[in-house]
């Protein structure tokens, strides 16, 4: 039987023009430009508007890299949807996705693991191209996180960024797409991010309002000890799976959660931190969302070629990781389609290609 491959053919991202900087939260919060841009990297975020919400980014997002890959949204087998900041519990998310986009009753599935969602769904996407059960998959990473933050806990609220990323997988017999990966789960530190209430274990009532205890709350030193622990085992296991080596990655996407964190991985993994992909300044954590936003933003403005190969790299609430080889397809994107679509970047604030 033929061996299938899932290649990458488009990408696209959202983020709401909204802005709001470091020196915006000064007149709100007891924090400083100066604490937050030395902790963190961050410098601003975007944040959603009110007539926003979850899929509506999810949608945007989905459109542009539809129309990058030249891929009628009708022609669509699967879509996948990761957030931990759905627009409702229940529906999922992926079907709101999978309404506004497409009137075929196509299977749609929202993955919550926090900031790994998408790397987690992206894996997902391949077994079932892999299995040759579907072979147009949609992919996204989106959360609008600013609506379950405690705009008063400023150990919380400077991090967070709303944003949405989404990629089309499609079926190919050219080896390409994901070579390797290492996912993983450590549950019983699941306390460490929490959003303590709202849910079945401290369902919503009077004083979870009054607790506050409805919003995410993190033990930040703990999850940047996990962070810094995982990031290079992780590496190792989904590079030995795709029989590589971290010489033969070009870049290296990790989540946007913390410079500190990024500059370790790259000391730790042994490799200039030129070869990580950095955008927290301008977006800060925009969680399952931050990975395919870098993703595109870099493939868009051509810093990232379309012959590359990837490491992507991420953790996040569970407290779970995900690390996933990739190899971009030079067959797929010529080098003359890729900057006629790089022109197009940064047209308002909807990346849209070509
Ligand atoms: N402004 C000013 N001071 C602050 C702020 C702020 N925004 N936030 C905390 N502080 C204070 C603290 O109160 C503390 O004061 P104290 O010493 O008087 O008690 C001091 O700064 C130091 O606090 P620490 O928590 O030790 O600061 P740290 O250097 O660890 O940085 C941070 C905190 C940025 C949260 C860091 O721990 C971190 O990035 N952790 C990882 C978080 C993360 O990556 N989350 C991603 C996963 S989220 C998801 O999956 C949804």
């Amino acid at each position: 039987m033929t061996r299938l491959y899932g290649a990458i053919t488009g990408w696209g991202a959202y983020v709401p023009p909204h802005i709001v900087t470091n020196h915006d939260l000064e007149a709100t919060l007891d924090t400083s430009d100066e604490w937050i841009v030395q902790r963190t990297g961050i410098r601003q975020r975007h944040i959603a508007g009110a007539d926003e919400t979850t899929s509506t980014m999810a949608i945007k997002a989905s459109l542009a890299a539809l129309a990058q890959a030249n891929l009628p949204a009708t022609e669509l087998d699967l879509i996948l949807v990761a957030t931990s900041s759905p627009d409702y519990f229940t529906p999922p998310a992926s079907s709101l996705v999978q309404a506004a986009l497409t009137p075929h009753h196509i299977p749609a599935m929202t993955i919550v693991t926090g900031c790994t969602g998408f790397v987690y769904a992206l894996v997902t996407a391949y077994q079932f191209i892999q299995a040759g059960v579907y072979r147009n998959i949609l992919v996204v990473g989106v959360e609008l996180l600013s609506r379950f933050l405690d705009w008063r806990d400023r150990s919380t609220c400077v991090l967070f960024g709303d944003a949405a990323g989404a990629v089309v997988v499609q079926a190919t017999e050219q080896p390409c797409g994901l070579q390797g990966y290492d996912l993983g789960s450590d549950g019983a530190n699941c306390q460490h991010i929490i959003m303590p209430a709202g849910g079945s274990a401290r369902p919503f009532g009077p004083d979870v309002l009054d607790e506050r205890s409805h919003y995410i709350r993190m033990n930040g030193r703990e999850v940047f000890k996990f962070a810094t622990r995982i990031f290079a085992p992780a590496s190792e296991r989904a590079l030995r799976m795709a029989g590589k080596c971290i010489d033969d990655i070009d870049w290296v996407i990790p989540h946007q959660a913390n410079l500190r964190i990024i500059q370790a991985a790259a000391k730790d993994m042994g490799v200039p931190l030129e070869r990580f992909i950095v955008n927290i300044d301008r977006y800060a954590n925009t969680s399952a969302a931050s990975i395919p936003l870098a993703l595109a933003e870099n493939l868009a403005n051509g810093r990232i070629k379309p012959t590359d190969t990837l490491l992507l790299l991420s953790f996040g609430a569970g407290l779970t990781w995900a690390a996933a080889v990739v190899q971009m397809q030079p067959q797929l994107h010529s080098a003359q389609s890729l900057s006629e679509k790089s022109r197009r970047v940064g047209e308002g604030n909807v990346f849209v290609y070509p």
